[in-house]
């Protein structure tokens, strides 16, 4: 299973992923890894695993449609059976989703449908949540709104920053994710009629 691993930053998803797939726990290969910022830390990871990786400046393209264009080029050159969106912030065109429907997912940091958007630690934080949580969905046209997958949830402490919480999200994220994967390598993760399909039964 050829994984298309699209970021912005830091990239311990990808990271999380490329360690699965060294120690065997994974089969799928990350057939390429682009970022929409140069100085994505993921970019660095990449290249360290050996895994071709481009950037695609968003800021160098006119408007969305020719920066999709440009971001589906890529990935069909790569190559994917999967398009993982692992910390990639940028909104994708209806037309970008309707492309790859099915075989293009998205981790967040919420127990969807609850904050969706940004800044969901410092949300949960202010909200006097006590459980928080994240959350692997089908990516669709409404932004954070696909079809979830699975979803981990974190308690919140008091006194937590959203720094604390943030890791103790990521720390599921890189547990889940790979997860997720692993379904969808084998043949038994699907999105039918806008539904998580896992093994022929809905999620
Ligand atoms: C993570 O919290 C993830 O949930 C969100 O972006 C953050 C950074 O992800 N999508 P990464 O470290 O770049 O994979």
């Amino acid at each position: 299973t050829k994984l298309c691993v699209l970021i912005s930053g830091n990239g311990s998803n990808l990271q999380a992923i490329i360690d699965e797939i060294s120690a065997g726990r994974l089969d799928a290969v990350v057939s390429g890894v682009i970022s929409n910022r140069p100085n994505a830390y993921g970019l660095e990871r990449a290249k360290s695993a050996g895994i071709n990786a481009v950037c695609l400046d968003h800021t160098q393209f006119e408007d969305r449609e020719s920066y999709d264009s440009a971001l589906k080029e890529q990935i069909n050159t790569f190559g994917a059976d999967c398009v993982v969106l692992a910390g990639f912030m940028r909104i994708l065109t209806p037309e970008f989703v309707d492309e790859f429907a099915g075989k293009l997912v998205n981790i967040h940091p919420s127990l969807l449908p609850k904050y969706k958007g940004l800044h969901t630690h410092q949300r949960a934080i202010d909200n006097g949540d006590t459980e928080h949580g994240v959350s692997v969905h089908f990516v669709t046209p409404e932004l954070d709104g696909g079809p979830v997958i699975i979803q981990s949830r974190v308690p919140v402490f008091e006194g937590d920053s959203a720094d604390d919480l943030a890791e103790r999200v990521q720390e599921q994220e890189r547990r889940i994710y790979p997860l997720v994967l692993r379904w969808f390598s084998a043949g038994r993760l699907s999105m039918r009629d806008n539904k998580a399909i896992l093994d022929e039964q809905e999620l």
